[in-house]
Order: structure tokens, then C-alpha cells, then sequence
């Protein structure tokens, strides 16, 4: 019996232990600084293109979800949000401003696939190093380091600006929806894809939520999470877009990949060897957050969303300046 209590003991000893240490270990964002090391680390390291391949994104399962090869869904995901976009339509040579591009996975995509002329924008040194040497010769994407808050890029130059999951890192969403538009050419498209919290105008979050949602944001450095609602309102509010944002909710069909993620630790049990034991850890310790990133998109704590805008045309932006005009007289 005594042994039995003794066991016991030493599990709950190993769980309180492992959840200070998940708390203590937290990566919490600090400045913009914190997310550079974050991800130069996590490229250095190679585990996670290990595991999640060149996409450092959720992969599309389809609506309903199928069943589907983690790193096929990823390919899918950039794919089904070109289509949504509309940017399937537009001809060779688009210029393409990939924001957030972590190792280049998408940007090389639009090139390849659609002809796209893309720079790929991250952080990350790291990054762009690794983003460089996978990108074949003959492939129209170029990788640089700069500041998606205060972006290096004159107004107006690019066709079109795209971002996946790079939002819940900046500081002032206001500022990044405001940059994101400000590089667009006039009747340009902006394409964005992001983790979203709730609209806690709403429905504000209950006892659970608030803690999960901490954790959400400190593991991997992250300062907020906008919610749909609110970043299609900070968009608007730029004054650069004509017309509507269009947003849609893709939690369903990117659900899976939470869960999947996790799965590939047991399919690939030869990133043991590679990565050895201090690389076994090093994936351990994401499992709580990949776990509480289920829990959270699987109970509408948080959202998948997408965004769609289209830069006013100069010709709009006159006639809106000289209704202004007019209106002031
Ligand atoms: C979750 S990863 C997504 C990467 C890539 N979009 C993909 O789907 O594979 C987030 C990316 O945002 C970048 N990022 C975060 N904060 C940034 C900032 N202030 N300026 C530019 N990039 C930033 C990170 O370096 C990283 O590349």
C-alpha cells in the first residue's frame, strides 16, 4: 500500500514539477526582439521545420475536415487561400509581399505555382538565412529582414500583401492593419490569415478562458490576439480600403492540425535520434500549449480568420477626397 501512495506521490511530484517548469519557461513577448530570437532558435535548431515542415502554419482539412497528410494540408491550406482570396485570377509577375514568411514556405508556392513575383518579410535572421537557402534557383521569392510594424517599403508598392499567422506577434494591431494597406498599389489586394481571440465585446472571457488564453499568448510570445470583428474594424479604419473587408471563419477546417502537430512527434520517431534527448524535451514542452490551442479553437475561444481587402483605387481616393471637399464647403 505504502508503495502505491509512494508512486502516487511521485507522479503528482512530476506533474506540479512539469507544470512550473512549462510556466517558468515561458517565452513571453517582450519587444519585437523576443519574437526574432524566438524564431531564430526554433530555426536554428531545426525541429520545428522537422516536424512541421517548410508551412509554419495549420493546414486546411477541408470542410468537413478530412483526413489528410499534415504536410498536405499545410501545401493545401496556402493554396485554398489563394483561391479565396481571389488571387488566382491575377496574371504572372504579380508583385507579392509575403508578411510574417518564416522559412519561406508560401512564398516559394506563389512563385512556383502562380508565377508571383514575391519578397518574403520576417523578423527572424534566421529565417531569411533558411528561407534563402531553400528556395531554389529560378524561384521568383526573395527573403529580407524588416519590421512588419514599421515596414522599410515605400507606399504603394506591391500588387498584393499577404500574412499568414504573423498578427498575434505585433504589438499595435492598429499600426500593422495600417502597414499592411499602406504598401498595397491602389486597387491592390490584402490576403491575411490569423489566430484570432473571440470578440470579448461580446461575450467577455469566462474564469477558464482568461488563464488558457495567458498561456496562449506567453508560450510562444505573443503580446495579444486581435478578434475578427476587430481587425476587420482596424482595417477599415486605415482609410485605405475600398469597400467592405471581407472576413471568413476557417476554425473548422484547420482544426485538426492541432492535434496532428502533436501526432507527428509518434510518426517520426526518428527525430529521436536526430534531435537526441534534449530535442525529445524541447518538443515535449509544446504539447500543453498545442493541447490548450485545441482546446481554445475547438470551444470559440479562439477563431481561424480571414481577411480580404482591396486598396482604394486612386481614381476612389479622389472621389472620396472631393466628397470630403465638398462636403466641407
Ligand atoms: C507563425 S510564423 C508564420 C510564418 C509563415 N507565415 C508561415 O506561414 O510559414 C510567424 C512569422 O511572423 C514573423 N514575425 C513576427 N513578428 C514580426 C515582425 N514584427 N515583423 C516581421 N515579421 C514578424 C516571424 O518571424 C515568423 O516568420
Amino acid at each position: 500500500m505504502s508503495l502505491v501512495f509512494a508512486f502516487l506521490g511521485l507522479l503528482l511530484a512530476l506533474l506540479i514539477g512539469g507544470v512550473a517548469l512549462y510556466l517558468i519557461t515561458a517565452r513571453q513577448y517582450q519587444s519585437s526582439n523576443s519574437v526574432a530570437n524566438s524564431y531564430d532558435e526554433w530555426t536554428e535548431d531545426g525541429i520545428l521545420e522537422f516536424y512541421w515542415g517548410e508551412h509554419i502554419h495549420l493546414g486546411h482539412y477541408g470542410t468537413p475536415p478530412q483526413r489528410k497528410d499534415f504536410l498536405t494540408a499545410k501545401s493545401d491550406f496556402v493554396h485554398e487561400m489563394v483561391v479565396w482570396g481571389g488571387l488566382d485570377k491575377l496574371p504572372r509577375g504579380t508583385t507579392v509581399l509575403d508578411v510574417g514568411c518564416g522559412i519561406g514556405g508560401s512564398s516559394r508556392i506563389l512563385a512556383k505555382d502562380y508565377g508571383f513575383k514575391v519578397t518574403g518579410i520576417t523578423i527572424s535572421p534566421q529565417q531569411v538565412k533558411r528561407a534563402t537557402e531553400l528556395t531554389p534557383e529560378g524561384v521568383d521569392a526573395q527573403f529580407q529582414i524588416d519590421d512588419a510594424m514599421a515596414m522599410s517599403f515605400p507606399d504603394a508598392s506591391f500588387d498584393v500583401v499577404w500574412s499568414i499567422e504573423a498578427g498575434p506577434h505585433m504589438p499595435d494591431k492598429a499600426i500593422f492593419a495600417r502597414e499592411l494597406m499602406r504598401v498595397i498599389k491602389p486597387g491592390g489586394i490584402l490576403v491575411v490569415a490569423d489566430w484570432n481571440q473571440r470578440d470579448d465585446r461580446q461575450i467577455p472571457l469566462n474564469l477558464w478562458e482568461k488563464p488558457v488564453m495567458r498561456q496562449l499568448l506567453d508560450q510562444w510570445s505573443h503580446p495579444a490576439f486581435s478578434s475578427i470583428e476587430g481587425f476587420a474594424e482596424l482595417l477599415a479604419e486605415t482609410g485605405f480600403v475600398g469597400g467592405e473587408v471581407v472576413t471568413a471563419d476557417w476554425t473548422e477546417p484547420t482544426l485538426p492540425s492541432w492535434i496532428d502537430s502533436i501526432w507527428q512527434g509518434i510518426v517520426k520517431p526518428e527525430g529521436l535520434v536526430r534531435f537526441g534527448l534534449s530535442g525529445f524535451i524541447k518538443s515535449l514542452r509544446e504539447v500543453p500549449t498545442l493541447l490548450l490551442m485545441r482546446l481554445a479553437f475547438g470551444t470559440g475561444l479562439c477563431r481561424f480568420g480571414m481577411f480580404r481587402a482591396v486598396r482604394s483605387s486612386s481614381e476612389q481616393l479622389l472621389t472620396e477626397r472631393a466628397i470630403a471637399e465638398s462636403v466641407k464647403v
